[in-house]
């Protein structure tokens, strides 16, 4: 199976679900099974490392970004994974606009399917410290109930 996240930049939403996704998979024993990849509907962080507010929030829960590089969406992607999962209902829509009518990969929010209240994972960017740990507390948990329904299916 193969999942990929989707934000706007690259560089802060989407990498941390990806790193976080990883690390839980690896610590359920299912990241053989999985695929996890992170992409942006934007250009401008294409080849660049994930935010340095993103990276620092994150290492200090564990998680380790720093070799994960900024991309761009593109239309492959939808033959490429099963699981398309976007941070924000405005991503979802760049996504929707995009996919091909022949597209296998399943699209949606990925707190709509697996949050806790709200829909969508809040744009970190040109807020304060209290947003990235905020996007952490909601990736957590979306996190562990995309696992826990893993565990039932692969
Ligand atoms: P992300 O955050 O979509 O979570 O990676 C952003 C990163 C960069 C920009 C906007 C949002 N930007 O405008 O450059």
């Amino acid at each position: 199976m193969r999942i990929l996240f989707v934000c706007l930049g690259n560089i802060c939403r989407s990498p941390t679900a990806e790193g976080v996704v990883r690390d839980k998979l690896q610590r359920a024993g299912l990241a053989h099974r999985i695929s996890l990849d992170s992409a942006g509907t934007g250009d401008w962080h294409v080849g660049k490392a994930p935010d340095m507010r993103t990276r620092l929030a994150a290492q200090r829960r564990g998680y380790d970004l720093s070799t994960l590089r900024g991309r761009q969406v593109e239309v492959a992607d939808f033959e490429r994974f099963d699981l398309i999962l976007a941070m924000d209902l405005s991503n979802l829509q760049q996504l929707q606009a995009l996919r091909p009518g022949t597209a296998k990969a399943e699209l949606d929010l990925f707190l709509r399917r697996y949050g806790q209240g709200l829909d969508e994972v809040p744009d970190p960017y040109y807020g304060g410290e209290d947003g990235f740990e905020q996007v952490l507390d909601l990736l957590e948990s979306a996190a562990d109930a995309l696992i826990d329904e893993l565990r039932g299916r692969v």
